[in-house]
């Protein structure tokens, strides 16, 4: 804000107005306007300052002012007259309002608008594909299971399986995006974040890349999604790789920062917690640099980059309710700033690692003997019921599986077995087993049932079988 007196000169400036031109108010009053006005826009205050002095209506005006460091700023005035007791005009009041500063504020308005828009949709769709992708995983993975089909069948079902794994990814970097996941903010420690995640970054750059950190003293806890930030610092650490070719020095450091009122990214003012990512890479060119955080746009060949790793760090970053920021000279380098709120007193502390609870990770961990001839089927049985939690001791045919049990300090919870072997066939092994352990269960897998002489209670499943079908029945044996 300006007081300005009719014939042009500054009668009284306030802090805003130092802070926009650099002049403090001694070296400004009494000076004329025309002083620190650009000289092409002179020309343009005469016939405002006429008009104020024959005390007709005063137009909204744009000029630019020559700030003391020589910078030229662009502003609005919207001005008004005083008239003194006696009704006879005094002098002006002009609000004065940096445009660049509000256009860089509308342009990141409009962004925002943009990406929640793009985000929804993206959301939409990466929500309906994940269902598609779900089946498609299922149905592969019974295939690629399936111990009688071909080894050359299951190998086509894997990769079918392998492919449909990585749309699972890419659609979750869509919903992250998009902004649907739920956040769990809470307070987190700066040192506590990044030594956690110095162990996921450092394979990430490989040998070539020198990576060190450094939490400045004093730099308070933010509020943040723990997996949320990690993905964000992930991202731009994936994009220093990249732009580093493998090899150079990644520097982290976080630090607290003072956000001014005015600054472009539309936060409250007030202390922030920054964590600023710098590379020693190729940086990015200035035509290049506005467009970074556009969905979808990268500079790297097909098939390398999807364009929407700032996007997702921007979309989060904003989430969170902080800001990122982006410095750069071609050639020597990028830096990325991000910036979040500090957490308040009472906000939850980073608990321990919560566990994703995998449906196939509620039995007990039972000990099987698994008992198969044909290598392939037994590897393929091995690995399912492994990977549901069961521990697995396999044989290859019955006689070893009866040598095995024996064995001293082998306890055994269950037998799965083949019923055509050579020397004991499976319906022996089991009944001998049962005499032998009496707590011992054991389950036939045939393709054939219609050839043996099946004990009628003894459990049953039928060749060929889908994973969750044999994890079915394996856990029918425990839990019936
Ligand atoms: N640290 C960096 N140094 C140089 N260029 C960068 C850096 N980070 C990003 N860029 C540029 O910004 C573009 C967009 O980055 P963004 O992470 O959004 O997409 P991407 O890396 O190309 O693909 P994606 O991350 O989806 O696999 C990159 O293609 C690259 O040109
Ligand atoms: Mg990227």
């Amino acid at each position: 804000m300006t007081h300005v007196a009719l014939d042009g000169t500054f009668l009284a400036i306030n802090p805003k107005m130092t802070e926009l031109t650099g002049y403090s108010e001694e070296e400004l009053v009494g000076r004329p306007v025309a002083e620190i006005t650009l000289p092409s826009d002179i020309a343009g205050d005469r016939p405002f300052f006429q008009a104020a002095r024959e005390g007709r209506e005063l137009q909204v005006r744009e000029k630019r002012y020559r700030c003391k460091d020589g910078r030229v700023v662009m502003v609005r005035l919207r001005s008004a007259l005083v008239r003194d007791e006696q009704r006879e005009l005094s002098y002006l009041v002009n609000v004065v309002e940096d445009l660049d500063l509000l256009r860089a504020q509308e342009e990141s308005h409009q962004q925002a608008q943009k990406m929640d828009q793009l985000g929804r949709m993206a959301g939409g769709i990466a929500h309906d594909f994940n269902n598609l992708l779900a089946v498609i995983m299922s149905y592969s993975s019974g295939l690629a299971d399936d111990p009688t089909l071909g080894t050359e069948q299951r190998a086509d079902a894997e990769e079918i399986r392998a492919t449909a794994r990585r749309g699972v990814l890419l659609t979750r970097q869509l919903l992250a995006f998009s902004r649907r996941e739920p956040l769990r903010s809470r307070a987190i420690d700066p040192i506590a974040c990044i030594t956690g995640l110095e162990r996921l970054l450092q394979p990430l750059l490989g040998d070539e890349v020198v990576f060190s950190w450094h939490v400045a003293e004093g730099t308070p806890p933010c509020l943040a999604d723990q997996s949320q930030l990690e993905q964000v610092l992930m991202n731009l650490t994936i994009n220093a790789r990249d732009a580093m070719n493998g090899k150079g020095t990644l520097w982290l450091e976080a630090r607290s920062v003072a956000v001014r009122p005015d600054n472009p990214h539309g936060l409250e003012p007030g202390v922030f917690a920054a964590f600023e990512l710098r590379d020693t890479g190729c940086g990015i060119a200035p035509e290049v640099l506005s467009h970074v955080f556009e969905p979808f746009f990268t500079t790297k060949e097909r098939g390398k980059g999807t364009g929407l790793g700032l996007a997702t760090v921007q979309a989060i970053v904003h989430r969170l309710g902080g800001a990122v920021e982006v410095r750069s000279t071609v050639g020597v380098g990028t830096t990325f700033t991000v910036l979040l709120p500090l957490a308040p007193e009472d906000a939850p502390r980073d608990a321990e690692e919560e566990l994703p609870s995998t449906p196939e990770a509620v039995n007990h961990g039972e000990h099987l003997l698994l008992v198969e001839d044909d290598p392939a089927v037994r590897k393929l049985m091995q690995v399912v019921l492994a990977r549901a939690g069961y521990r697995v001791t396999v044989a290859s045919n019955g006689a070893e599986g009866l040598f095995i049990a024996s064995q001293p300090g082998v306890e055994l919870d269950g037998v799965v077995t083949d019923i055509e072997m050579p020397l004991l066939n499976g319906i022996e092994l089991i009944t001998r087993l049962e005499s032998s352990h009496p707590r011992l269960r054991g389950l036939l897998v045939s393709a054939a049932f219609g050839n043996h002489q099946v004990p009628a209670p003894m459990p049953r499943l039928g060749k060929p079988f889908s994973r969750t079908e044999l994890l079915d029945a394996v856990a029918k044996l425990f839990r019936p």
